[in-house]
């Protein structure tokens, strides 16, 4: 089995995590940004962040799931953790270790000293995980 057909039957068995600390299994995505499924208004995460800021100053970024629908939390069917990663790296993960009784939100203070790339990545425990669309910060 090829290692990325291997990483794919991780992450549809749930276990895309136990390879590596930061997920690295192959994203869901918002394929077609002029008509998302359900399931894209669901759980891709939307991530809410200035587009300029001042160099070395903190600002607040703000991961919600999904950025049109919100995500359902009950103890069947819940987003396990939300990651912010900067250029491509994770930088930040919180864990939702149940369901039911936390909103699929979560929220970063960074700072940064150049332009950078910001995206989110989401886990649902039943649909898999997903990655927002690349959100760019201007330093100046
Ligand atoms: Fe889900």
């Amino acid at each position: 089995m090829k290692r990325r057909n291997f990483l794919k039957l991780l992450a549809a068995l749930g276990l895309g995590g136990l390879h590596s600390a930061w997920a690295a299994e192959p994203y869901h995505r918002l394929e077609n940004p002029r008509s998302p499924t359900l399931m894209e208004k669901k759980h891709v995460p939307a991530v809410e962040a200035p587009s300029r800021v001042k160099a070395g100053e903190w600002f607040e970024v703000r991961v919600r799931v999904g950025y049109l629908v919100e995500h359902p939390s009950t103890p069947e069917h819940w987003i396990t953790r939300i990651e912010l990663h900067c250029n491509g790296r994770g930088v930040a993960r919180v864990e939702f270790p149940e369901g039911g009784n936390l909103a699929p939100v979560a929220v970063f203070r960074v700072r940064l000293n150049r332009s950078a790339v910001l995206e989110a990545v989401e886990n649902c425990n039943l649909h898999g995980t997903w990655i927002s669309p690349p959100v760019r910060v201007e330093v100046f």
